[in-house]
């Protein structure tokens, strides 16, 4: 099974631990099991409680080789790397190492042009908007941004994960019991994604 999912990218701040905590939400609202790894060094290692996945410390490159060696071990289980950004070593090889490799990036010139890049050297990789707006006249501007910036890369795109402040919550140490349904909704729609596209692989 194609299993192993990384969340890169050069530039920080554009969405990738939140993205990779969304996403393996909502494996786990599919009924999938998944892994959230963390390998950002200046980042802290999340706790367990309450959380439909589980949560791994890659930080160390020697403990991220034995998580990804226990990962193949169990097939129906994903795995989702959290990248760090601003290394792009790093990102070359989870992006060889994975089975599907997501680039977030925001709806700013700056994000753009880093994830054109992104893009140009990892062939194989989707782009993600991330936080994108959801106030209707922003919206149409974003879109604009897209097809004058975006349009050869559109086939690449998945579809928006929208601005929602709520999604913070999945990236608190403990969090809480009850998540609302608005973060469950934008993490299923992101996985059912995720999955049809490692199936057409
Ligand atoms: N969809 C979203 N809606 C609202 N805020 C978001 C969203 N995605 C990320 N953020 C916020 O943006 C900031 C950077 O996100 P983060 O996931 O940490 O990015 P990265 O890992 O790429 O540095 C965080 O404060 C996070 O809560
Ligand atoms: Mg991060």
């Amino acid at each position: 099974m194609r299993q192993l999912i990384c969340v890169i990218g050069n530039k920080g701040g554009t969405g990738k631990t939140s993205i990779s905590h969304l996403l393996c939400h909502g494996f786990g609202l599919l009924g999938k099991r998944s892994i959230s790894i963390l390998t950002d060094a200046s980042r802290e290692p999340l706790a367990q409680a309450h959380r439909n996945y589980t949560t791994l410390d890659g930080r160390d490159p020697m403990k991220l080789n034995r998580i990804l060696a226990k990962l193949k071990a169990m097939p129906d289980w994903y795995g989702v790397i959290d990248g760090a950004g601003g290394h792009p070593e790093l990102d070359r090889k989870f992006y060889e190492l994975s089975d599907l490799s997501l680039l977030p990036f925001r709806d700013s010139h700056e994000d753009i042009r880093t994830v054109r890049h992104d893009l140009d050297a990892y062939p194989e990789a989707l782009g993600v908007p991330s936080q994108w707006p959801t106030n209707p006249w922003q919206q149409l501007a974003a879109e604009r941004t897209l097809d004058d910036l975006m349009q050869s890369y559109r086939p690449r795109l998945l579809e928006p994960v929208y601005m929602l402040s709520a999604s913070k919550l999945l990236l608190e140490c403990a969090i809480p019991a009850h998540i609302p349904t608005a973060v469950h909704n934008v993490s299923r729609s992101l996985a059912r994604q995720v999955v049809e596209r490692l199936e057409k692989l």
